[in-house]
């Protein structure tokens, strides 16, 4: 994964966003990166520094005059040990030490000693961000090769709306995987499927499921970010499209089949992500159906079953499935896996209140012919960003 194993030193100045902060430490550890955690003074006034260690289990350095640390990790081994340096939230006084070079604090002193790339998240008072002096700070420090990640707009804790909230941590762990992604995956063509499809009854009615395509989106997302070149199929859903992802839009079974069978000789890799239709009307009324009868028997038939077909190819991509399932997980999945003859399947159980379809959250357990793989309950981008690592190293070994 692009940020495992990469030694981040997260920053936090005296905003009331640094609450954020303590979530973000979690979320850039549960992506294998190693956080040491610097606070101004202020900062620890709206969060004290035994949270953030806890969090980091790292110790918490605030202090620039300290003879213990000096011993240890002093301001200049910080500065060296790290390989980014972010600072979340900063505030318009420490972006205004930033542009002029002060180093009479820790965290100062080490932006001005690394030569690691810093990153920053504005949160202030959407005046204060406004403001002429603050707009023209921020243009320097960028001019400098400084990146600055927001500030997004909307409430603020001071009761104003305007811009200057500090970007969400799981949006900022998403720019830190974009800006350093290793690119594994460089050169590789992925095709996603995602969402439900769509079966027509009349007119206006037609069977679906409640799939979201949350999944399939987060998938297409990871991929990109490993550096494949990702198509993503989707049927009907209401999310935007990711970025740097190549997006179809499909209605039905049928148009899906159709879109994937049209780029599947040039996919490396398949993961059927799609919640597709098992059956449709054999026949579709061309005007709305009236209800006259008590009764309305509707005849389905099976719709084309994509992933068996991709992975029955005479030279099939690597090519992932997922099945989810009510009850006896592990058994169907493995049946799944060999029945269609496919290299990996993501199992969720479904049903439960809270993962799965149409919710944020989900767990998976994922198989391949001679091992398998828990993947605990966690936000479905996080999932995501696991489980393509899963699938590229399975895939890298064949
Ligand atoms: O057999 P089952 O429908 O449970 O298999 C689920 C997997 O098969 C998912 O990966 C799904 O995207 C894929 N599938 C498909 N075409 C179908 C039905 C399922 O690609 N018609």
């Amino acid at each position: 994964m692009s940020i495992t194993n990469k030694k981040i030193l997260l920053g936090i100045s005296g905003s009331i966003a640094a609450y954020k902060s303590a979530d973000l430490v979690r979320r850039l550890r549960d992506q294998g990166a190693i956080v040491r955690v610097v606070m101004t003074n202020a900062a620890t006034h709206f969060i004290t520094p035994l949270t953030l260690q806890a969090l980091s289990g790292q110790r918490v350095h605030t202090d620039l005059l300290d003879a213990d640390a000096e011993m240890a990790m002093g301001h200049i081994e910080l500065a060296r040990w790290a390989e980014v340096v972010l600072i979340a939230p900063i505030t318009a006084d420490f972006l205004a030490k930033l542009t002029y070079g002060h180093a009479d604090d820790l965290l100062s002193a080490i932006c001005l000693a690394t030569t690691a790339p810093l990153i920053v998240a504005p949160a202030m008072n959407q005046q204060m961000w406004q403001s002429r002096i603050t707009q023209e700070n921020a243009e320097r420090l960028q001019q400098r090769g400084v990146k600055i990640l927001g500030p997004a707009s909307g409430s603020q804790a001071c009761g104003e709306t305007g811009t200057g909230r500090m970007l969400e941590p799981l949006e900022l762990v998403q720019f830190l995987q974009n800006e350093f992604k290793s690119g594994p995956l460089q050169g590789k063509k992925v095709l996603i499927t995602a969402g439900p499809t769509r079966e027509d009854i009349d007119p206006v009615r037609f069977i679906s499921n409640r799939s979201s395509g949350r999944m399939g989106y987060a998938i297409a997302t990871a991929a990109a970010t490993f550096g494949a070149e990702v198509t993503l199929i989707s049927g009907p859903v209401s999310l935007s499209p990711p970025q740097d992802v190549q997006m179809l839009s499909v209605y039905s079974s049928q148009e899906m089949y159709e879109a994937v069978m049209a780029r599947i000789s040039t996919s490396d890799i398949f993961i059927a992500a799609a919640a597709v239709a098992d059956y449709r009307p054999v026949q579709q009324a061309s005007q709305k159906i009236k209800k006259n009868e008590a009764h309305l028997q509707l005849t389905l038939e099976r719709t084309p079953d994509i992933l068996a077909q991709v992975a029955n190819l005479a030279t099939p991509p690597f090519t992932v499935g997922f099945a989810a399932e009510t009850e006896h997980l592990a058994d169907y999945a493995r049946s799944k896996l060999e029945k269609k003859k496919l290299d990996m399947i993501a199992a969720n159980l479904v049903g439960i209140e809270g993962i799965g379809f149409d919710s944020e959250e989900n767990a998976l357990s994922v198989f391949w012919a001679d091992g398998c793989i828990e993947l605990p309950r966690t936000y479905k981008k996080m999932l995501a960003n696991q489980l393509v690592e899963i699938i590229m190293q399975r895939y890298l070994l064949t």
